[in-house]
């Protein structure tokens, strides 16, 4: 069967942008004639992994039911966007293996400004021991050994760091380029800015 779907998965600490990276790149895609769809974490825990909580086993859980999903689109055109924590390299890579078009994108942003961030106030809850077993703090991120793309979140405005991930979508040949050869066009910008606004980042 004729294809061009692939997977552009996610995977970083909580807190660190995976999602608005996420929805700014399925802005973009969009805007290329590609249909996206995003699987975030957050949503799947209150639908498909209802019930699942943070053990490993329940992490692994919640990553193969969303990479299933992901490879359900992927081998019918659509462009699967999977945005999780995903902290266990092993599982990552089924995934990867199970999918074939995977594109994974390391969301790296170090843990002092995360804490410094908190936009949810989960890390003050860790830190106090109010929640367990959390990521980055009292629970393990394995980092991905060989990611097609790093963006550091830190370092980056998010409009970087989706043109960053979208020039390797490019160069990988998931996406055609960009109509000028820039990385962004003009109405491009437009949608990856308003995108970002109802976000509430810009
Ligand atoms: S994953 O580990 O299974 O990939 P997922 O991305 O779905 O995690 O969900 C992570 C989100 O759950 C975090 O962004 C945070 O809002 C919330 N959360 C609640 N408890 C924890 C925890 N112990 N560790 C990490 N995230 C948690």
């Amino acid at each position: 069967m004729e294809h061009n779907g692939f997977t552009l998965w996610f995977t970083g600490l909580s807190g660190a942008g995976k999602t608005t990276l996420a929805r700014g790149a399925e802005a973009i895609l969009r805007e290329r004639g590609m249909k996206g769809e995003v699987l975030d974490g957050d949503i799947i825990r209150q639908n498909l992994s209802k019930g699942l909580g943070f053990s490993k086993e329940d992490r692994d859980a919640n990553i193969k039911r969303i990479g299933f999903v992901c490879k359900l689109l992927t081998r019918n055109g659509v462009v699967a966007v999977g945005s999780a924590i995903s902290p266990y390299r092993a599982v990552r890579d089924f995934v990867r293996q199970e999918i074939g078009n995977f594109v994974e994108v390391y969301v790296k942003c170090p843990l002092d400004i995360l804490i410094e961030r908190d936009v949810k106030g989960l890390y003050k809850k860790a830190l106090s021991g109010e929640i367990k077993n959390f990521t980055g703090s009292s629970d393990p991120y394995e980092e991905p050994l060989n990611p097609e793309v790093v963006v550091d979140t830190s370092l980056e405005r998010p409009e970087e760091s989706i043109a960053k991930i979208i020039a390797r979508l490019e160069e990988l040949e998931y996406v055609p380029p960009a109509p000028q050869g820039e990385v962004y066009s003009a109405e491009e910008l437009k949608a990856v800015e308003g995108r970002l606004h109802e976000l509430g980042y810009i």
